[in-house]
């Protein structure tokens, strides 16, 4: 595990009326990117948010907009999301025929690149394209909601891409999304994660959504700590 563990404080679960109040608490709580879950009916059912979600995003919080497009043919929307703020921008390998060349599109419009697997989605689907990347998205619930629970294989999942990319010698994150809670993010974390992103248990926890970053990071903590 390199420097601090990243959290990912993904909006999805937020109350839209009051996004900009919302991203401020997750920046005074310790978030350290904002997860922006783009839907487009097609490639998952659900439609949420798109270029217009991520410019205002923008202008409310200066942390890193991580987004994760679950659309088809994301190389039609790279360009709107990049002039909207977005700081990375991760596709999906399962909606990429042209992999290699869409990362690199988006390499070239000065935005970190990431790539992301569905649950049944092999870890060599991204073998050839680990030196491309600067991080790796891995699912672990199947793409389209929030606050579902953690599928078990992930972990093994996690050993596995890892490995490959100590094998690559590549620098890109390690990324899970779904099911992160104060109970999973422990395996994920020995299993290999560095960037944890969490919709339902930062912006739904009872307590508030810093309580519920600060339950994360005490999880994440004790787990490192071996505890
Ligand atoms: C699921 C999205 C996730 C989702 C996570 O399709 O990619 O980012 O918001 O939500 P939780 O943390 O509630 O599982
Ligand atoms: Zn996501």
């Amino acid at each position: 595990m390199r420097g601090r563990p990243i959290l990912s404080a993904s909006i999805l679960a937020a109350d839209f009326t009051q996004l900009g109040s919302a991203l401020q608490a997750a920046e005074a709580g310790g978030a350290d990117w904002i997860h922006i879950d783009v839907m487009d009916g097609h490639f998952v059912p659900a439609l949420t948010m798109g270029p217009f979600v991520v410019e205002a995003c923008r202008r409310a919080t200066r942390l890193p907009l991580d987004v994760h497009l679950m659309v088809d043919q994301p190389e039609t929307l790279l360009t709107a999301f990049r002039d909207a703020g977005a700081d990375a921008l991760t596709v999906h390998v399962e909606a990429c025929p042209q992999l290699y060349r869409t990362l690199e599109t988006i390499r070239d419009l000065g935005v970190k690149p990431g790539a992301a697997l569905n649950p049944g989605t092999p870890a060599a689907a991204l073998e050839d394209v680990l030196p491309l990347l600067d991080r790796v998205l891995v699912m672990s619930v199947n793409p389209g909601a929030y606050g579902q629970p953690f599928l078990e294989g992930t972990p093994a999942k996690l050993t596995r891409v890892r490995a490959l990319r100590e094998a690559a010698g590549s620098t890109a994150w390690i990324e899970v999304d779904g099911g992160i809670s104060p109970e999973t993010i422990g395996r994920a974390a020995s299993a290999g994660a560095e960037a944890f992103v969490a919709a339902n248990a930062i912006f739904r926890h009872p307590q508030g959504i810093q309580a519920g970053l600060q339950s994360l990071r005490h999880a994440l903590e004790r787990s490192l700590a071996g505890a």
